[in-house]
Order: structure tokens, then C-alpha cells, then sequence
């Protein structure tokens, strides 16, 4: 089976989202990765649901929504009506995370759940059944373009065992510094799902790179 692959537009070109859209429908992306920052969960801010709207409007793939927010649960139902098919919130940034997950897949998406590079896997144990997406970050979120953290690895292995183990249908999806080298190692170690950024749109021919990540 291909690796999934899911372009982050926080690399795209922000005066041509409707071409970088259009350029991600005609390729071989399973998905379309939005990356939403408050500059209080993260340094930084990105864009936020008119944006979103936007993108819907010219998208045919899946949006997988990744929350980087301090306060996600007001925004919920909204995020659903904006377009996200998969709806990722930080385990760090939710005192409630199962009553958030619930929120998630009444409002009728999938449930995805991002672990910052110092979050330990084995927290999620008792709750897999719960999440169809981990997301786990191999930067400190906030910013495209950073290098890839090697104890990343470890995490993706050990999270896999603990899924196989438990017969878990979750997806694996790692997210930051991810290139055909790094993608390579990933998969290797047990990832189903790779973000990338920077690999994608920075490349000659954004089309060649994610079929890359794709068939390794
Ligand atoms: C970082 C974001 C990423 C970012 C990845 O906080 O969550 O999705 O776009 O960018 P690259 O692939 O350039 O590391
Ligand atoms: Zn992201």
C-alpha cells in the first residue's frame, strides 16, 4: 500500500492559493494538510477559517485540519462546516481530550491527535480506540521549514508496536522536516501518513515529490 501523502499549504503561495490548490487536486496527494496557529498554543499565526473556506471552495481532496490552537472545542462545528475532514487537536492543548474526540466525530469528521516532539506515546494508550489520526510532530510546531527531529523515530516505532498490538486501525501521520530521506526512515519505522511542506513546494515539480513520498 502507498504512503499517504498530505502537502502542507502553510508552504504554499499564499497570493496564488486558488493555482496551489489546483496544483494539489491534479497530483497524487491523498490529502490537503491546513495548519491553523492562534499565536498562543504557537509563536506564531498562520490563517484561519475564511482562509479555510477558500480552499474548500477549489479543493477535491480531503482537508486534514491541524489545530494548533490554544481552545479548540468553540471552534468545532465550524471547522466542520469550513470543509475538515480529519480534525487534529494538540493532546497538550486539551484538559478534556476525550470529551473534545467525541465533539469531533458527532460533528461527523475524523479524529486526529497531535503530539508535541517532548509527548510520549504511551499517553494514548487507553485511547486509540478513540482516534483515527495521531499526529505526531517531528518539530516543534509553529513553523515550515525546520530540520527533522531523529528521536521521531523512536516515538513512530513504539506507537506502531502499540497499535499493531492492540489491532488499531489509527493512522500514523508524522509532521515536520519531512523529505525523501527522512519520509524514507519514517515508513520504515511504521508511519501510514507523511505532512511535508517545504519538500513539496519548494521542489521544481511539487507533482514529482509527493509521488515520491508516496511510493517509498
Ligand atoms: C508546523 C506545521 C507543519 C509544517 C511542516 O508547525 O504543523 O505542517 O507546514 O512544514 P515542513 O514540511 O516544511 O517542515
Ligand atoms: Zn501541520
Amino acid at each position: 500500500m502507498s504512503t499517504i501523502v498530505s502537502p502542507s499549504v502553510l508552504s504554499a503561495d499564499f497570493a496564488n492559493l486558488e493555482r496551489d490548490i489546483k496544483m494539489l487536486n491534479s497530483s497524487n496527494a491523498d490529502w490537503i494538510h491546513i495548519d491553523i496557529m492562534d499565536g498562543v498554543f504557537v509563536p506564531n499565526i498562520s490563517f484561519g477559517i475564511p482562509v479555510m473556506k477558500a480552499i474548500h471552495q477549489h479543493a477535491n481532496k480531503p482537508l486534514d485540519v491541524h489545530l494548533m490552537i490554544a481552545n479548540a472545542d468553540p471552534y468545532i462545528t465550524d471547522f466542520k462546516d469550513a470543509g475538515a475532514s480529519i480534525l487534529t487537536v494538540h493532546y497538550e492543548a486539551c484538559t478534556h481530550l476525550h470529551r473534545t474526540l467525541q465533539t469531533i466525530k458527532n460533528a461527523g469528521m475524523k479524529t486526529g491527535v497531535a503530539l508535541n516532539p517532548h509527548t510520549p506515546v504511551h499517553l494514548l494508550e487507553g485511547m486509540l480506540e478513540f482516534i483515527d489520526v495521531v499526529l505526531i510532530m517531528s518539530v516543534n510546531p509553529g513553523f515550515g521549514g525546520q530540520h527533522f527531529i531523529p528521536a521521531t523515530l523512536d516515538k513512530v516505532k513504539a506507537l506502531r508496536g502499540m497499535i499493531d498490538q492492540q489491532k488499531s486501525a489509527t493512522i500514523i501521520e508524522v509532521d515536520g522536516g519531512v523529505n525523501a530521506e527522512t519520509g524514507q526512515r519514517l515508513v520504515q519505522n511504521g508511519a501510514d501518513a507523511l505532512v511535508a511542506g517545504s519538500y513539496v513546494f519548494k521542489g521544481k515539480n511539487p507533482g514529482d515529490r509527493i509521488e515520491t513520498l508516496r511510493t517509498l
